[in-house]
């Protein structure tokens, strides 16, 4: 019988201080009605001081161990895309094992917003070839680190936060799991989205810089057509996902998607209104939203588009 590779549960956390629109407005030139109207967004969480990637991830997966009903020693993989690790080694995939107390493989993924569809390939891949049995594939990131908080155009938008899920080989769940993958990048966009510094250039973490309306217009493009071409590869269309859970970077964009597919907005997934753009922990956190409120149920058809960085992008088809 086929392997599956299922989601058996889910898990998230977002810091507890909360930065609201009007609080920025006292940072920077904006107001409340400025973001609201152009992105959606009215709070992001922000770490305390001393919390770092690691803690959030470990605070995520021990929501998604809780959920699957399995305790670390269960678990023989883990993959964390972040783009803001503690340090820049070792990983915080190794930080997660020690922290919750569990071996087996460990990496980091690095593809910005589309991180946790590329984790969850990479765990994907790890599972079908018999490397581990049970993953935690988790987005991570610690946003407000590489903000630029003096630039309104950039420090509007983002916020701290972790999403997780348990990721299981499974023989006996036919109709469940990841049915379709898509992977892209095209580094020639690299100068529209990234930070201007890092170890090996600057030795800094380096600042946020962004070309907003043009990502915003790659965004809209290339997910809507990851979503279609994923769903194509195994027969489907739009008219048969229960849920679209795209890339949370702004309401906006979310909105043009689903106008562009013809997907009405009730089968979108919206959390970027509370806590901004979490780069890869976005995807995971709505979908944990979703599962936990009850909207996403067992056996429902879900298509997760992403777009970061790089540019990167793509895209994740699924039977929760
Ligand atoms: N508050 C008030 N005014 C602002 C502002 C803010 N926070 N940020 C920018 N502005 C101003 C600009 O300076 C500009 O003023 P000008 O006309 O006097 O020059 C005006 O608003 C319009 O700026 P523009 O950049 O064209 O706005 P926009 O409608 O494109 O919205 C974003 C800006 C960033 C919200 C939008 O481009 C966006 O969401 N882009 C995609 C971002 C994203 O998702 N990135 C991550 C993808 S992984």
């Amino acid at each position: 019988m086929t392997k599956r590779s299922v989601i058996s549960g889910t898990g998230s956390y977002l810091p507890a201080k909360i930065l609201t629109n009007e609080a920025l407005a006292r940072m920077v030139d904006t107001s409340d009605e400025w973001i609201r109207e152009r992105t959606g967004i009215h709070t992001r969480h922000i770490l305390a001081e001393g919390e770092t990637t690691s803690d959030m991830a470990v605070a995520a997966c021990e929501r998604a161990l809780a959920a699957a009903g399995y305790s670390a020693g269960d678990i023989d993989g883990i993959v964390v895309a972040t783009s803001t690790p503690d340090c820049s080694m070792p990983s915080v995939a190794t930080k997660v094992q020690q922290k919750l107390g569990f071996t087996g493989a460990a990496v980091d993924v690095s593809a910005a917003c589309t991180g946790f569809i590329y984790a969850l390939a990479t765990a994907h891949g790890w599972l079908q070839m018999g490397l581990a049995q049970r993953v935690l594939v988790v987005g991570a990131e610690a946003m407000s680190k590489i903000v630029n908080w003096n630039d309104r155009g950039t420090c509007i938008l983002f916020g701290d936060g972790a999403g997780a899920v348990v990721l299981e080989v499974s023989e006996n769940k036919p109709k469940r799991g990841i049915h379709a993958l898509f992977l892209h990048a095209n580094g020639a966009l690299a100068p529209l989205l990234g930070t201007d510094g890092g170890v090996a250039s600057s030795q800094t973490a380096g600042h946020l810089f962004m070309s907003g309306q043009e990502v915003f217009r790659h965004g809209v493009e290339k997910m809507a057509a990851a979503t279609t071409h994923t769903l194509s590869t195994i027969d489907k269309t739009v008219a048969d996902i229960d849920w679209l859970i795209a890339h949370q970077a702004n309401a906006r964009m979310i909105q043009k998607i689903a106008k562009n597919l013809s997907v009405p907005e009730e089968k979108c997934v919206v959390t970027v209104p509370f806590h901004g753009n979490t780069s890869a922990a976005s995807i995971p956190l709505a979908l944990d939203t979703a599962v936990r409120d009850g909207r996403v149920q067992p056996g429902h058809l879900i298509a997760m588009p992403a777009l970061g960085a790089g540019l990167t992008w793509g895209a994740c088809v699924l039977t929760y």
